[in-house]
């Protein structure tokens, strides 16, 4: 999947949160890091068209998201920081069906899909419970499986493991390694981009550098240490 940013600005009445990002992105796993408040939230969300860039563009396999979005939507998936925001229905199972209503019309294709996607983050038994119920990490997952089961063909992850402890994060870095689909992930868990094929550093609204993991993590941790 080819992401395009041609001179992509984000700005409130404020400040400019992003200055003019210009990048081509289309590697499997690219990592994104940098300070509290420097643009990544505001970056990831440019990808999926959750923010518009305020001038310039941005385009996914060709698609500008300004104009393409309901096609851009249904290729990008977005998992957010707090799951909270994300899981709405009061049963698991009721909250991976709802975006998949149109998607599979048919009741027990969408039920197959759901069961098949939690059971591959290991949360098959959670189908039926009651979402309020779910841990911090079992929260991430279920978030997790609703977006795969909308079979995006690229995911987008703004810290998903930020608010676990070590094992959920582990759980969650697991998942994430497995996943077929293309990647893009803001963490401040440098440990799990290691093995990315590309890290961006996000520095006061602008990519700073933009390298391997081991020169991008090496920048970082002298610049923003
Ligand atoms: N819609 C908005 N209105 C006003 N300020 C915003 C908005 N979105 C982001 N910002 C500001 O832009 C900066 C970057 O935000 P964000 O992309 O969330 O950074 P990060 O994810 O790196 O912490 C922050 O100072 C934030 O307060
Ligand atoms: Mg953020």
């Amino acid at each position: 999947m080819l992401i395009e940013f041609d001179q992509a600005v984000v700005s409130t009445p404020q400040a400019e949160v992003l200055r003019g990002v210009s990048v081509s992105l289309a590697e499997r796993r690219i990592g994104i890091v940098g300070p509290n408040g420097a643009g990544k939230s505001t970056l990831a969300r440019l990808v999926n068209g959750l923010v518009m860039p305020s001038s310039g563009s941005v385009r996914v396999d060709g698609l500008d998201t300004r104009q393409d979005l309901k096609a851009v939507r249904a290729r990008v998936g977005f998992v957010f920081q707090n799951p909270e925001n994300q899981i709405v229905f009061p049963i698991v199972r009721e909250d991976l069906a709802f975006g998949l209503k149109r998607l599979a019309p048919d009741r027990q294709q969408r039920e197959a899909r759901i069961d098949s996607q939690l059971a591959r983050l290991g949360v098959g038994h959670l189908a039926d419970r009651s979402s309020h119920t779910l841990s911090g990490g079992e929260r991430q997952l279920v978030a997790l499986a609703a977006v795969l089961v909308m079979e995006p063909a690229l995911i987008v992850f703004d810290e998903p493991t930020t608010q676990l402890d070590l094992r959920n994060r582990n759980r969650v870095r697991a998942a994430i390694d497995g996943l077929p689909h293309d990647a893009i992930v803001v963490s401040h868990d440098l440990e799990l981009l290691e093995d990315f094929d590309r890290v961006l550093v996000v520095r006061d609204g602008a990519i700073a550098a933009d390298d391997t993991p081991a020169a991008a993590l090496r920048w970082y941790r002298e610049h923003c240490g």
